[in-house]
C-alpha cells in the first residue's frame, strides 16, 4: 500500500491518508435555546483558500455534514472545490434537522423519507450530482432502523447518487450493522492519542472498513494552543461544552487533567521534527493502517501544518508503546 493513500474499504475509492474536517468552516449555528454548536465566527474567504491550498498539497478527502453551520459548510466546500470536485472524495452526513435561515438545529430524524430529502439538499448545497461517502450522523440511533437505512443507502448506490456509505458512531455494534452492506466502506468514529478505540479498530480490521477519525486533535487540545483558562469566543461550542463534549469545562477552559496528559506525551509526539499536531496525526497512522484522520481547520496555516504531517509518516510501534506506558494503558 502506498503510505500516503488509503483505500475506503472495498469500494475502490482511494483517499489521501489525511482528510480534512469541515465542521468549523460552517461557522455559527446553535440549538433553539442558544447553545452554540459551531466553532464561532469564520472567514469564508479564508476557508475557501484553505480548501484550495489543501488540494494543492495533495489532500483529496473532505468530510462535512448537512448540519454544520446549518448548510453553510457544504456550500463553502462546494464553492471552494468548484471545477476540481471530480479530483476529490466528498463525505457528508445526514440525520439532523435544521433551519438554514435561522441557523438553528431542530433535532434529528432517522426516517427513510428524511434520508432521501436530506440527500437532495446536500447535493444542491455542494453543487454536485453524487456523494462519494454518505454517512448517517445519528450515532445512537436504533440498530433496526440502521439496517433499514443501510438498505436505503444500497438503493442510493444503485441510483448513482452515492458511491459508498458509513455510520458515524462510536459503537462497534452499530457500525457492524452498516458494515453488513455491500457498499459500506467505512466507520467514522472518534480516535486520538488521548482517546483510543481498540474495539472499533478491531471491527474495521475484521470487516475491511476504513476508520475515518473525527476529533483527531481532541478538538484543538492536541494542537497545543489551549492553555488552562484561555478564553474562547462565545459562539464556540467549546466555550459552553454540552455534556458529551469532553476535555473542556464551562467557560471553555481546558480540563487540567487533559492538559497534563498532553504535556506527558508531548516529547514523543514531537519527535522527528514534528509539531504537536503533526505528532497527534502520526500517532493515529501508527495505530492502524486503515485510519484516515480528518482534522478540523479554519486557516491556510492550519491546513499547511496538518498536511505537512503526511510526509513525516506514522509513529513507530515502539513510540506507540511508550505512549501507552506514559498514559497507563
Ligand atoms: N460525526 C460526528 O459526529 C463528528 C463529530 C465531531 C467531529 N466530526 C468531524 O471531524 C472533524 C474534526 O474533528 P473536530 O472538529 O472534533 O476537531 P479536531 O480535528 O480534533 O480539532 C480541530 C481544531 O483544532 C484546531 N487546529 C487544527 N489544526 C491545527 C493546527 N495545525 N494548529 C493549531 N490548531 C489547530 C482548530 O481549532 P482552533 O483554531 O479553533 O483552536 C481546529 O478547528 C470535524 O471537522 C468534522 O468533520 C464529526
Amino acid at each position: 500500500m502506498e503510505t500516503n493513500f488509503r483505500a475506503l474499504g472495498h469500494s475502490g475509492i482511494r483517499v489521501s491518508a489525511l482528510g480534512l474536517g469541515c465542521w468549523a468552516i460552517g461557522g455559527e449555528f446553535s440549538t433553539p435555546d442558544g447553545q452554540p454548536l459551531g466553532w464561532g465566527r469564520v472567514d469564508d474567504e479564508e476557508s475557501v483558500r484553505a480548501v484550495r491550498r489543501a488540494l494543492d498539497l495533495g489532500v483529496t478527502f473532505f468530510d462535512t455534514a448537512d448540519t454544520y453551520g446549518a448548510g453553510h459548510s457544504e456550500r463553502v466546500l462546494g464553492r471552494a472545490l468548484g471545477a476540481r470536485r471530480g479530483e476529490v472524495v466528498v463525505a457528508t452526513k445526514w440525520g439532523n434537522v435544521f433551519d438554514e435561515r435561522s441557523r438553528v438545529l431542530l433535532g434529528s430524524d432517522d426516517s427513510l423519507d428524511h434520508a432521501r430529502r436530506a440527500l437532495t439538499g446536500s447535493l444542491r448545497r455542494l453543487g454536485t450530482d453524487y456523494i462519494d461517502l454518505y454517512q448517517f450522523h445519528v450515532s445512537d440511533a436504533d440498530p433496526g432502523r440502521g439496517a433499514e437505512l443501510r438498505d436505503l443507502c444500497e438503493e442510493f448506490v444503485r441510483e448513482g447518487l452515492v458511491r459508498a456509505y458509513a455510520w458515524s458512531t462510536d459503537d462497534p455494534g452499530r457500525a457492524a450493522v452498516f458494515g453488513a452492506g455491500a457498499h459500506c466502506a467505512a466507520v467514522q468514529h472518534r480516535l486520538n492519542v488521548l482517546q483510543d478505540a481498540p474495539e472499533m479498530l478491531a471491527l474495521c480490521e475484521g470487516e475491511g472498513l476504513a476508520s475515518v477519525n473525527r476529533s483527531p486533535l481532541a478538538m484543538g487540545l492536541l494542537a497545543g494552543k489551549r492553555g488552562a483558562g484561555e478564553a474562547l469566543e462565545a459562539g464556540d461550542i467549546r466555550s459552553a461544552p454540552p455534556a458529551w463534549l469532553e476535555g473542556f469545562s464551562a467557560g471553555g477552559a481546558a480540563d487540567p487533567e487533559w492538559l497534563k496528559r498532553v504535556h506527558a506525551v508531548r516529547d514523543v509526539l514531537t519527535s522527528g521534527g514534528r509539531t504537536l499536531a503533526q505528532g497527534a496525526l502520526a500517532w493515529i497512522w501508527g495505530r492502524s493502517a486503515l485510519t484516515v484522520p480528518i482534522p478540523g481547520f479554519r486557516t491556510v496555516a492550519q491546513v499547511e501544518e496538518n498536511a505537512g504531517a503526511i510526509g513525516k509518516g506514522p509513529l513507530t510501534p515502539a513510540q506507540l508503546k511508550e505512549i501507552d506506558g506514559i498514559l497507563g494503558r
